[in-house]
């Protein structure tokens, strides 16, 4: 199975702070570092990282040939992301003593995707394929719909959750891989088991992922479930966490491995990604987890 990821591209810039910035006040940063990020970026270095195919897709600016270094050093095929016009998005993030992190996202050249682009790539692609999307981009739907009708297998990220993509049909995706925010956001329930409950009821032909910070994550699948614990690790930066997960798992996926082995395959990445600052550079490769 070949995995596309049609995904953001983001520099980051990167403030260690004794705390998140409050309404009003102002505050000096312990120390300022820009790495390469953006949810895409990041799933596509974890997935490669796993061992896994990978091709990116996505609309770099002028100012991000570095973001492209690091895809190729993980071993991403990038013939495929192509140069905007405009300047990259970024995101900037602040991580604060505890290892938590709080982002501003500015789409930039992610925003630059026209449909004559979208259909170029994805007419490289077919049944068998795994699509990999997030939210960092414009006309997901579209790039979605047209996944779907191609007959590729499609795995979502819904993060940045909004409004359009709470209250979108998601009937074409076979993994949906959220956290508890973006769940409540989908189904207004809080509690894990309901958040699952809803939307494996919802969507019969889905597998949902949940994942749940320190306390790991649930797969559901119509009326299965099955928990894996996260590992406990002293954390310095939890930022590119959830994506390293959602890479990992995606390779796992695309080898055909059972979902208890994706699960902790993807739990221990994650753990060895928050015990290193930054986004993809913090993304650790297979053999260091086995
Ligand atoms: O998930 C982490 C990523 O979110 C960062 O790399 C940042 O670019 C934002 O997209």
């Amino acid at each position: 199975m070949r995995l596309l990821n049609f995904g953001s591209l983001n520099i980051d810039k990167v403030y260690r702070v004794p705390h998140f910035v409050r309404p009003g006040e102002t505050i000096s940063s312990e120390s300022f570092q820009c790495f390469p990020g953006g949810k895409g970026l990041n799933q596509s270095v974890a997935a490669a990282r796993a061992g896994c195919q990978v091709y990116h897709a996505g609309t770099v600016g002028q100012d991000g040939e570095f973001l492209l270094e690091v895809l190729r050093e993980s071993g991403v095929d990038i013939r495929y992301v192509r140069k905007g016009s405009g300047v990259t998005g970024h995101a900037l993030i602040q991580v604060a003593d505890s290892g938590e992190n709080s982002i501003i996202l500015f789409g930039g050249s992610n925003y630059e995707n026209d449909s004559d682009y979208v259909d170029q790539v994805l007419e490289q692609f077919g049944e068998g394929d795994l699509l990999m999307l997030q939210n960092e981009m414009n006309d997901l739907d579209q790039v979605l719909k047209k996944g779907a009708l191609k007959g590729m297998k499609i795995m979502l990220n819904p993060s940045p959750m909004d409004e359009k993509l709470a209250s979108m049909d998601l009937s074409c995706v076979s993994w949906l891989m959220l956290n508890e925010t973006e769940g409540k956001a989908m189904t207004g329930e809080e509690v894990p088991e309901q958040i699952l409950n809803v939307l494996t009821e919802r969507y019969p032909g889905m597998e949902v992922i949940l994942t749940l910070g320190e306390e790991g994550c649930v797969y559901g699948f119509q009326k299965l479930r099955i928990k894996q614990k996260a590992y406990a690790v002293k954390a310095v930066d939890t930022t590119a966490a959830g994506d390293t997960f959602t890479g990992y798992f995606a390779a796992a996926a695309a080898e055909g491995k059972p979902v208890d082995e994706a699960l902790s395959l993807a739990a221990r990445a994650s753990a060895i990604a928050v015990t290193r600052e930054g986004a993809s550079v913090s993304i650790p490769w297979r053999r260091e987890i086995m």
